[in-house]
């Protein structure tokens, strides 16, 4: 599963990844990237704070209106239907009237544009809030993670709007300009300047800011994140991520002065202290990522480095624990390989690229013969610290992907069933418990294969510069580690709009679509793709006369909307 995409397309070779933080921390991108943002940004764009305790008594509500048009700049039937969309009851389907399309979100409407890319099927997706179902998995996993991470240390955060700025989901984070992630083939815009989030680190800026008049000292955000990506077991449009975060800060002395010096060493003393109170654990782990290399994994240049020494292992052994807890309640439930009951269970860290923290980590388990990444983290970049008004604190954070931890914990082996609604999924988990998926049927699969020539398109345009009209639009595609070898030229077709098509009409019942066949015509110079596309229904047997209708119209969509030419 790709879980941790802001750090994935630098993940596909050690070396790329070291040549991208090279080029994030020397030419000053991120810096850059931070306070050209936030300087334009701010002026004109209230903040958005969209994050809710899970406590009811903490909950904190305000409509994010960043993104949202600026009714000056509109022609008076766009603002009026703005307007109009304003009104609906109706919420996440799109409203089209008077040659205006739009939706309505829980935080705020939002009129296309023609960089949106959402579609009907993303967005009855919206809304469901797995996360606050007490019998769902996800649910429950969500509950497991709190658990370890919980009042009054922590406060524990859902955050139910899924529309933020691309300042908040990119640039505040310090996202390069050209990072993948920002293009509209791996991401879904709502308009030029709204997406709905990619990762709950979305919410990272609103949350710290929230920190600064509460007694807690950490948190933790979990929320429904949104990616165009592949189709398989482990991959879907909608998943779930849990973000944390805890931060130390600087200790003036109520009634003497004391010099920076002395705060210093006093929070240093706190952190110690802090690690000391950690319950130690019987994991064996193997630190790949023990020292500082200043080349592949820098302490940043204003951080001090034995708070940061401590706040590293503050992180990992508080990540430990957290494993030890999600396997041993895997264990307890009799999930995973029985032979393997009594091992110990292995971990391991290594070094890793994230836009917002230096140093980073991920955090591997050994689970059923493999190495598995399970999560990101590291010490928060200090800019996005004082971007949020906390120039006095430091801070460690993580994400984790809720849908892999809870696959691993109950047993469930394909991503869609979180989204299932037989009462044969869902009657058979309760609040509270982990307990064993059991399977209710295998119902047989059936595979047709598409095969078409695309077009070459000229290179250099990204998705959002490219005109509307330019034929880009589906260009440049995001995802690096998705370019053909062979490919020299970028192709007009990104697979993640075939993704979405396939999806459109398919739903859930496409298990999986992988690239079969690969050619480039010697003397055309066309290039021939192959896809094979499994059709299988987790509730039902499919007809084939459902599969040859379904297979029909994804065949004439795709050479409608894609200009590619079937073969
Ligand atoms: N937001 C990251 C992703 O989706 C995950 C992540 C990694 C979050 C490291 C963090 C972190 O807060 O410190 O790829």
């Amino acid at each position: 599963m790709k879980l941790l995409t802001t750090g994935a397309f630098v993940r596909a070779s050690r070396s790329a990844r070291l040549s991208l933080r090279y080029r994030a921390s020397s030419n000053n991108t991120y810096y850059l990237g931070i306070r050209l943002a936030s300087r334009v940004a701010r002026a004109k764009l209230p903040e958005e704070f969209s994050i809710e305790s899970s406590r009811p008594d903490q909950r904190h509500d305000s409509q994010a209106t960043e993104g949202q048009i600026t009714l000056e700049e509109q022609d008076d039937s766009k603002s009026a239907f703005k307007r109009a969309l304003e009104a609906q009851q109706t919420l996440n389907k799109v409203i089209t009237q008077s040659g205006f399309s739009g939706v309505k979100f829980r935080n705020a409407a939002f009129v296309f544009d023609e960089t949106s890319n959402l579609s009907p099927s993303i967005l009855d997706l919206v809304g469901r809030n797995l996360y606050d179902i007490p019998n769902h998995p996800i649910c429950i996993t969500r509950k497991l993670i709190e658990s370890v991470f919980a009042q009054p240390e922590f406060i524990n955060h859902v955050a139910p709007k899924p529309a933020v700025s691309t300042r908040l989901n990119f640039d505040v984070l310090g996202f390069p300009e050209d990072h993948p992630g920002r293009s509209r083939t791996d991401t879904y815009y709502i308009d030029s300047s709204s997406v709905l989030r990619t990762h709950t680190s979305a919410h990272q800026h609103a949350a710290f800011k929230h920190m600064k008049n509460i007694e807690q000292t950490g948190y933790t955000i979990c929320a429904d994140v949104y990616r165009r990506d592949s189709i398989d077991r482990s991959h879907f449009p909608v998943f779930h991520q849990m973000e944390g975060a805890k931060l130390w800060q600087l200790q003036p002395h109520p009634t003497e002065k004391l010099t920076r010096y002395q705060m210093l060493k006093n929070r240093r003393s706190q952190m110690s202290q802090d690690i000391e109170k950690l319950p130690k654990h019987g994991l064996e782990i193997i630190d790949e990522a023990g020292t500082f290399d200043p080349k592949t994994n820098p302490i940043q240049a204003e951080h001090d480095h034995p708070e940061v020494r401590m706040m590293a292992t503050h992180l990992k052994r508080s990540l430990e624990l957290l494993v030890n807890r999600i396997f041993s309640a895997a264990k307890e439930a009799g999930v995973g390989n029985p032979n393997a009951q009594d091992e110990p269970l292995k971990i391991r860290w290594i070094e890793a690229y994230f836009p917002f923290t230096s140093p980073s980590w991920e955090l591997e388990v050994w689970w059923q013969g493999e190495w598995l990444e399970l999560l990101g983290c590291g010490i928060v970049q200090q800019p996005i610290l004082n971007e949020a008004g906390l120039s006095d604190r430091v801070a460690w954070a993580w994400g984790i992907g809720v849908e892999r931890l809870a696959m691993l914990l109950f047993g469930i082996p394909d991503i869609r069933l979180f989204w299932s609604t037989d009462k044969r999924f869902l009657d058979q988990f309760h609040e509270g418990k982990v307990t064993k998926f059991e399977p209710f049927s295998k119902y047989p699969a059936c595979y047709k294969d598409i095969a078409f020539w695309i077009n070459a398109a000229p290179a250099g345009a990204t998705p959002l510069t490219a005109k509307p009209d330019s034929g880009l639009a589906a260009a440049a595609g995001g995802d690096a580690t998705k370019a053909l070898p062979s490919e020299t030229v970028p192709s007009a077709f990104h697979e993640n709009d075939m993704m979405e098509i396939l999806r459109d009409i398919g739903g859930s019942l496409i298990e999986d679509v992988k690239l079969l066949e690969e050619f480039v015509h010697p003397k055309s110079g066309r290039k021939s793709l192959c896809y094979r596309i499994n059709y299988r229904s987790l509730e039902r047997t499919l007809t084939n006369e459902e599969v040859n209708q379904l297979h029909n119209e994804v065949a004439s969509r795709m050479s409608s909307e894609l200009g590619i030419e079937l073969r």
